[in-house]
């Protein structure tokens, strides 16, 4: 397959990358600074775009069989109550797949996006109300902004728990459509399981226009 990756200079961008790579497909890196991608490999191209501006995405969109995007933002303190950062990349990036005719679009978000009263206490009274919250309830804004205005976007929303930079055990990843795969017992997953389970998920075509929970096994 044709595999274009969004946020492919972060750590589980990479891990995308690496994981697309070994398996054998054709991958294009879009990101704002090449110089920071340092993986190399003859299937893999690096290209130059603003996330922000449609025009200078379609070129690079053009023919991919799908999108993978683990774009993401680290807001400072003062910053963690204003997060836009999610539907303000998801509605260009939207156009530009639109103009490519690139329908497929799997992206990462994490647990807990809506607020359900079946939420776990530490994270309606802690995680939420103290960091989490508006980068999870922006996160919920894309995920809703999918479903609900881009009914021609093949899309999965590919929700993580805390993430860690731990090699894959080799266990197939736990998945459940809906918030969280808390009933597994598994609160963690690490990015190569993410890159797995989003891999998994473009090759097969499954999980279209789903918000699924993962886990590492
Ligand atoms: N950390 C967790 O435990 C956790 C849990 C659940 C979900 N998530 C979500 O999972 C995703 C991936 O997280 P991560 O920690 O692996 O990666 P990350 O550190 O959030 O990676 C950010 C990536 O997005 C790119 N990016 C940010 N702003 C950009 C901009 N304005 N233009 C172009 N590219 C931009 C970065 O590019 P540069 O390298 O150029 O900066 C980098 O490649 C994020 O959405 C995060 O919120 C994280």
């Amino acid at each position: 397959m044709r595999i274009a990756v969004l946020g492919a200079t972060g750590p589980s961008g990479i891990q995308v990358v690496k994981e697309a790579l070994q398996r054998g497909h054709e991958v294009r890196a879009i990101v704002r600074n090449p110089d920071k991608l340092v993986e190399k490999h003859d299937k893999l191209q690096v290209v130059k775009a603003n996330i922000f501006d449609p025009d200078t995405m379609v070129p690079h969109l053009k023919g991919q069989d799908a999108v993978l995007s683990c774009l993401g933002c680290s807001p400072s303190w003062f910053s963690i109550w204003n997060i836009t950062f999610y539907t303000d990349t998801v509605k260009p990036v939207v156009t530009a797949l639109r103009r490519a005719d690139v329908k497929r679009f799997i992206f990462m978000s994490s647990w807990y996006t809506k607020t359900d009263s079946q939420d776990p206490f530490f994270m309606t009274w802690l995680l939420k109300p103290l960091v989490l919250g508006q980068s999870l309830k922006n996160m919920g804004e894309m995920e809703d902004y999918l479903a609900t205005e881009c009914p021609d976007i093949e899309y999965t929303s590919v929700r993580a728990p805390q993430l860690s930079n731990s090699e894959t055990t080799g266990k197939p990843v736990q998945f459940k459509e809906g918030q969280d795969v808390a009933s597994s017992g598994r609160f963690i997953c690490c990015r190569r399981d993410v890159a797995r389970f989003m891999l998994d998920a473009a090759e097969s075509g499954n999980f279209k226009r789903k918000c699924m929970a993962i886990a590492s096994g």
